[in-house]
């Protein structure tokens, strides 16, 4: 049997570039040898939870922020047992673009942690992430980011929520520090400086260091 797959999540604020970052380290893995396979996915999915949750956040459709939390946690459950958990154990590894821990710093300033994390029960039994890369940049430089690439901000996507988020993040990984490991950094001058200083921090881990 193959060994199981690593699991990577990357977190942080919107516009951070972490899309980014997922991909490069993406195209790293695959150049580290032929048989290093790796798939990237995301969260909200492109699933039919995913495609509702998406329109609640272009503001098509509204939702109490219970019903929101408990669709992030409902689209994660699908995702996991569906698409991740079948390509983990076939040995590819799977980079993630958000996990649960979008859900607890997103959504705990409208429900409290205890009850995210009972809504995000399986996920958090069956697949806790091998590493979480938390991309630290500014609100401030987040904000102008999003201001830069579109029209109009999407629900989540003001300084005030974001400087909340942010806080939210650093409790709940100080939190969960002893049962989750999470690597922060910072971007760099360029994307692909940043990519280079987090492909040194992970390369060992996909090139049997
Ligand atoms: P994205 O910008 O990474 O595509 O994510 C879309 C938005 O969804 C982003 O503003 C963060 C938000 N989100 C939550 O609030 N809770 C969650 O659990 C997830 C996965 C995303």
């Amino acid at each position: 049997m193959a060994e199981r797959g690593k699991f990577i999540v990357f977190e942080g604020l919107d516009g951070c570039g972490k899309s980014t970052q997922l991909n490069l380290l993406c195209e790293n893995i695959q150049a580290a040898g032929e048989k290093v396979v790796c798939h990237t996915t995301f969260e909200p999915t492109d699933g039919p939870i995913g495609r509702l949750i998406r329109s609640a956040l272009r503001k098509e459709v509204s939702f109490s922020q219970e019903t929101m939390a408990m669709l992030y946690a409902a689209d994660r459950r699908e995702h996991v047992e569906k698409e991740i958990l079948p390509l983990l154990e076939q040995g590819i590894n799977v980079l993630c673009d958000r996990y649960y821990f979008s859900n607890f710093a997103y959504q705990s300033d409208a429900v409290s942690l205890e009850r995210l994390m009972m809504f995000n029960g399986y996920a958090m039994e069956n697949l806790k992430p091998d590493i979480t890369v938390f991309m630290d940049a500014s609100p401030e430089a987040c904000v102008s980011k999003i201001a830069e690439s579109r029209e109009s901000a999407d629900l989540y996507e003001t300084l005030e929520k974001l400087t909340q988020v942010k806080e939210a993040y650093l409790k709940v990984f100080e939190l969960l520090s002893e049962t989750h490991r999470v690597i922060t950094i910072e971007p760099m001058e360029t994307k692909h400086m940043t990519a280079d200083k987090l492909w040194q921090l992970l390369a060992d881990e996909f090139i049997g260091g």
